[in-house]
């Protein structure tokens, strides 16, 4: 009946997310949440993906090819500290209606590959910024490996940053783990601008 952090995550933007709609993944890795995203923005619809290692973008091109979802992605080699550029040189008028981040490491790839909490932290200003009016960004953070921790508060002091008439924000996470529970973290982009 709970699901994961990373399905929550999945199931809030499945409720905002229409056909045709633009959506972001800042952290391709394997491509599980592009293809998500590409599916249910449907042909009409284009999802951008960033990633920093050649690897996890041969990986998610490969699956998105294979499930028929690779002529509605777009796949940038780039950090997604350059969303604001590279929307600004692409796509000057279009705003996503989803961003989604899923932090840390690419499962099975190079564990010192990892996302970090400067960078994280402007790419997330950059999507509250882009993301339209009603729209969502959640990110998935993992308190767990090295520096996990330290990201993980830096979003949440973040979030709890943002003001109230510009958006909501709210923290989803298991209690009863063993070790560190990955946390969700949505924020919900008001309908009007304050
Ligand atoms: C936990 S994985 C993402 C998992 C992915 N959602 C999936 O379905 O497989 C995190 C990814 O973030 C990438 N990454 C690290 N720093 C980044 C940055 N500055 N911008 C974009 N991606 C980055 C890593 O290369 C890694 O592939």
């Amino acid at each position: 009946v709970i699901p994961s952090a990373v399905r929550q995550a999945q199931s809030w933007a499945l409720g905002v997310l229409s056909d045709g709609d633009w959506a972001v993944d800042a952290t391709v890795g394997n491509g599980q949440d592009t293809c998500f995203l590409a599916r249910r923005v449907g042909p009409a619809g284009r999802v951008i993906g960033f990633d920093v290692q050649s690897e996890a973008l041969v990986a998610a091109s490969a699956r998105l090819h294979r499930e028929g979802l690779a002529g509605r992605v777009t796949l940038v080699h780039r950090g997604h500290e350059e969303l604001a550029g590279w929307f600004r040189d692409h796509a000057a008028q279009r705003r996503p209606r989803v961003f989604m981040f899923n932090l840390g490491y690419r499962p099975g790839g190079d564990p010192k590959i990892v996302t970090r909490p400067d960078s994280t932290v402007s790419a997330l200003e950059t999507a509250l910024e882009l993301v339209v009016p009603g729209g969502l960004v959640t990110v998935v953070a993992y308190p767990g490996h090295e520096g996990g921790a330290e990201e993980a508060e830096r979003v949440l002091s973040w979030s709890r940053s943002i003001p109230r008439s510009m958006a909501r924000a709210v923290e989803f996470a298991e209690l009863n783990t063993r070790g560190p529970a990955p946390l969700l973290i949505a924020v919900s982009r008001s309908k009007h601008r304050p």
